[in-house]
């Protein structure tokens, strides 16, 4: 008896570490879903039916340091832009 009450608690505990190990995977995992989605407005809803490869073709010519919207001077390493700025669900 004294046995099964000893494995049970330590399933308990395996258990809690389980599920902070899950918080704390969900903490972590979250900060890149906070990065702006590719707006859905005149300028930006032609790209989405496209071939994200195709449509990254054409960000740049705006997103240029000379162009209309250039990028923030600390802005991350740019290639593929459509793998961190998601297409907004509608
Ligand atoms: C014709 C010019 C033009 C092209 C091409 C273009 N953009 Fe933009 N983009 C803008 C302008 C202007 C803004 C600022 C106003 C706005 O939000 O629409 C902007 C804003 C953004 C923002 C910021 C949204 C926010 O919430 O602050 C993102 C992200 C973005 N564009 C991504 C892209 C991506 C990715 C592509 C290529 C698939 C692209 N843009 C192509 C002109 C362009
Ligand atoms: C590695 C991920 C990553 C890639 C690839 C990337 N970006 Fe970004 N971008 C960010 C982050 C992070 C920010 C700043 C935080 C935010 O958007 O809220 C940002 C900011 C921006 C902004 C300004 C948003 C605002 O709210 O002012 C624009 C516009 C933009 N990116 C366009 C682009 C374009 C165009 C490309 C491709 C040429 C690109 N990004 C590629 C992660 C990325």
């Amino acid at each position: 008896m004294a046995i099964k009450e000893g494995k049970r608690t330590y399933l308990y505990h395996a258990l809690f570490l389980l599920v902070c190990a899950g918080i704390f995977w969900f903490l972590w995992s979250a900060p890149p879903e906070s990065t702006a989605k590719l707006p859905n407005d005149e300028i930006h809803s032609r790209f989405y039916p496209m071939d994200k490869k195709e449509a990254e073709k054409a960000c740049e010519s705006c997103h240029n340091p000379k162009g209309e919207a250039p990028l923030p001077a600390n802005h991350p390493p740019k290639y593929r832009c459509l793998l961190c700025h998601k297409k907004v669900q509608s």
